[in-house]
């Protein structure tokens, strides 16, 4: 791939020296900032809300302004907050009970659906199992299963080569794991498709741009949980303007709930009980995304930075679980079909922008990034 970011900014201003074992292979991860301990707190107001209500609307005006509030989101803070969306509310209740059911299992059972007990990237993965952020090489204080849509072993595009299709891991417990989930991830494919839309308005495609490539798409629901760390931060809900602050207590910056990333695929949608998602913005500042009601935290994925060809940048965020509890969220990652050529939309090229990006098949990308990120390697 021709990525042409600049890395030698690497691990930020505020960290000094590379780390030795700092590896260059993850461009779209090196920013400014990335490293620094501090966070701003916004209150609800300064929050990038999207009413996405109107993506459902017979009327296109009504459609394009919400393509009009992404491209304002995805140019300006880097994530959004979507309300109104039509998610059920009673899918989520279900599913985060049946989260917490498992997560408060032994370890030696929750190890019996271990992801490296299983062919196709499923399963569970224990406290510190993986480092997002590649250039620390700490291991993340979360947990979490690994899953994606539930086909069968001899799905035709999994035999033909395609490693991430194919069946569960399921727990054996609690017993309503599997429907709780299931319907949790069947929603989502269908939230996705609208937020496809979305950004077929947002980068004035011809309608369907998107969509058409979404009709059996590599994407995964990560159900997390987060221990508490250091000292407990007072909610954020009732902060009356912004404010700058780090963790309290003793917290190793290589062991936090998840390391600095980007996510993979084009976009993910994030709910979460607590507070903990930080977004970095393009001024080399992390912002404190509210745990609002209802709503999913929406940020850009490396797939959608080559389609724009960097107009929109892939988020990078972590997660630091100071809520003082423990912490909960569901987070779902976006891909496209396989076999879909990512390249920049011609519309996204001029003498200011020239191309940046070789196309790049959209699975493999998400394969070569979840090898790096999880211990595939190590086998
Ligand atoms: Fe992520």
């Amino acid at each position: 791939m021709n990525n042409t970011q600049d890395t030698s900014a690497n691990t930020g201003a505020t960290t000094g020296a590379a780390p030795e074992a700092f590896r260059h292979d993850t461009a779209f991860q090196v920013r400014d900032g990335i490293h620094s301990p501090e966070v701003l707190r916004l209150s609800a107001a300064e929050t990038h809300v999207v009413d996405f209500g109107g993506i459902y609307s017979p009327s296109l005006k009504d459609r394009q302004a919400v393509g009009r509030a992404f491209r304002d989101a995805f140019t300006g803070p880097g994530y959004l907050v979507l309300q109104n969306h039509q998610f059920p509310q009673s899918v989520i209740t279900r599913a985060r009970a049946a989260m917490e059911g498992f997560f408060s299992l032994s370890v030696e059972d929750k190890m019996k659906c271990h992801y490296l007990d299983w062919p196709n990237h499923r399963g569970y993965v224990p406290l510190e199992g993986i480092n997002a952020d590649h250039s620390l090489m700490g291991g993340d204080m979360s947990e979490a299963i690994e899953m994606a849509e539930d086909l069968p072993a001899d799905d035709p595009d999994r035999l033909s080569g395609n490693r991430f299709y194919g069946p569960n891991n399921w727990p054996m417990s609690p017993a309503n794991f599997r429907w709780a989930l299931g319907t949790y991830y069947d929603c989502q494919i269908e939230l996705g498709r609208q937020i496809m839309r979305a950004f077929e308005y947002a980068l004035e495609t011809d309608e369907g741009f998107f969509t058409s490539k979404y009709t059996k798409p590599l994407s995964r629901t990560r159900v997390c949980h987060y221990p508490p760390q250091g000292a407990p931060v007072p909610s954020q809900a009732d902060a009356p303007e912004a404010s700058a602050s780090g963790p309290d207590g003793d917290i190793d910056m290589a062991h936090i709930g998840i390391g600095a990333h980007t996510d993979y695929e084009c976009f993910t949608t994030v709910w979460q009980d607590a507070e903990g998602l930080q977004m970095l913005g393009d001024d080399g500042r992390w912002r404190m995304v509210p745990a609002m009601e209802g709503a999913f935290a929406v940020n850009l994925g490396d797939l959608m930075q080559i389609w724009t060809n960097d107009q929109f940048k892939s988020t990078l965020h972590r997660v630091i679980n100071t809520s003082g509890r423990d912490r909960y969220s569901l987070v779902q990652f976006f891909g496209v079909d396989y076999d879909v050529d990512v390249e920049p939309l011609s519309g996204t090229v001029s003498p200011d922008n020239p191309w940046r990006y070789e196309p790049i098949k959209a699975g493999q990308h998400s394969e070569n990034m979840v090898s790096a990120t999880y211990h595939y390697d190590e086998e």
